[in-house]
């Protein structure tokens, strides 16, 4: 059992460009979106690169027998984007993992105890202890957010090991925090920046998430 968090930048183009499209600020709404869920579909990409359970087979094809490998079907998968702003990786995530669940899960900062509550949550009542889980939160900044769906996902079972993270934008606060409490996890970022600024909002980052994948 490893020690420490694995956070994982993978250094690929098409990441870079998508991160810089939703970086720029004259960037549309409607490109915004496409660029987080073309980040969602390539860092979940990278994410199941190495490790992820497969399935050895013996297959005909129109000519001849041969070996191939399928993701194994007997392997619970859930994906759980974290509302509002995981939405906008659900696309790119799902189309490479079509037999995941969907699990959502509502978060909303009260703004004067600045504690996180549930709003939504849907996620099952017991996880089987062999679920792959990916997890979709683009923004992790002060750790509050997914410190409480991290708490909600362990509380019913999970593997901490076989949980993925898939962010956008990671900030040192959320991995700290992430590394003390969790530290077996994996996270599949396309940047880490340095801080935050006074409000909790990562900086450079690329601002609201959720404002501007929804355009609100
Ligand atoms: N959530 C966001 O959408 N952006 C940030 O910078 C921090 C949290």
């Amino acid at each position: 059992m490893p020690s420490q968090l694995r956070v994982y930048v993978p250094d690929h183009p098409l990441i870079k460009h998508w991160l810089a499209i939703a970086r720029d600020v004259n960037t549309p709404g409607v490109l915004f979106k496409t660029a987080m869920s073309e980040l969602g579909r390539w860092l979940t990409y990278e994410a199941t690169r190495y490790w992820f359970p497969t399935l050895d087979t013996t297959l005909q094809t129109p000519l001849a027998t041969c070996q191939g490998t399928l993701i194994n079907p007997e392997v619970p998968i859930a994906i759980i984007p974290i509302l509002r702003a995981g939405l906008s990786l659900l696309d790119g995530a799902q189309t490479l993992l079509p037999l995941a669940s969907i699990y959502h899960l509502g978060l909303a900062r009260n703004e004067e105890t600045l504690d996180n509550h549930c709003y939504l949550n849907k996620l099952p009542e017991k996880f089987a202890a062999n679920t792959q889980i990916i997890i979709l939160e683009p923004m992790l900044a002060t750790g509050g957010s997914i410190m409480k769906a991290m708490d909600e996902i362990a509380r019913r079972g999970a593997d901490i090991s076989l949980i993925r993270i898939i962010s956008v934008v990671a900030a040192p606060p959320a991995l700290q925090q992430l590394n003390t409490h969790y530290a077996s996890l994996n996270i599949y970022t396309a940047i880490i920046d340095e801080g935050l600024n006074e409000k909790g909002y990562i900086v450079p980052g690329l601002g609201d998430a959720g404002d501007r994948a929804f355009g609100t």
